[in-house]
């Protein structure tokens, strides 16, 4: 059977962590779904709008070789719902969720992969501010 992998993220000013996990979890399946927080989601979480508007985080993912298919997730309470409607088998987040996706572990296997090390979208805004 083939396996359907989903993964979700923010993905803002794309860098080599991401690209890392996106190849990683497609190593877990035959088909990527990447779920693109939108920029409503993230201003809710964070106060603030992510650097690069949703529709350019998603032609950046979509153009990715080992992303399949794109959607964005608009709500962090339909999380269970995504994977259902995506028929996921297995969702990949980083460690640093590692804990936070339990929850989704009835409906798919769940597995958390080691962040690259010494970068985030976060500390490439501070730098670039310094
Ligand atoms: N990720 C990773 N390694 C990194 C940075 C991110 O594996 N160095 C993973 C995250 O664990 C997540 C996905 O990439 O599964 C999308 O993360 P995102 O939050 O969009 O990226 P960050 O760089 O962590 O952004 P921020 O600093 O805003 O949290």
């Amino acid at each position: 059977m083939n396996k359907k992998v989903i993964t979700f993220g923010t993905f803002d000013l794309f860098h080599i962590g991401h690209l890392n996990i996106l190849k990683r979890a497609k190593e877990y399946g035959d088909f990527l779904t990447v779920g693109i927080s939108t920029d409503a989601l993230n201003f809710d979480k964070k106060q603030k709008n992510p650097i690069y508007c949703q529709s350019s985080r998603m032609e950046i993912i979509k153009s990715i070789r080992y992303v399949d298919e794109v959607f964005y997730e608009e709500s962090l309470d339909l999380k269970k719902q995504y994977i259902i409607d995506c028929k996921a088998n297995i969702l990949v987040m980083g460690d640093d969720w590692k804990g936070r996706f339990d929850f989704c572990s009835d409906i798919c296997e769940v597995i958390y992969l080691s962040r690259t090390p010494s970068i985030s979208t976060t500390e490439v805004i501070e730098l670039i501010k310094e």
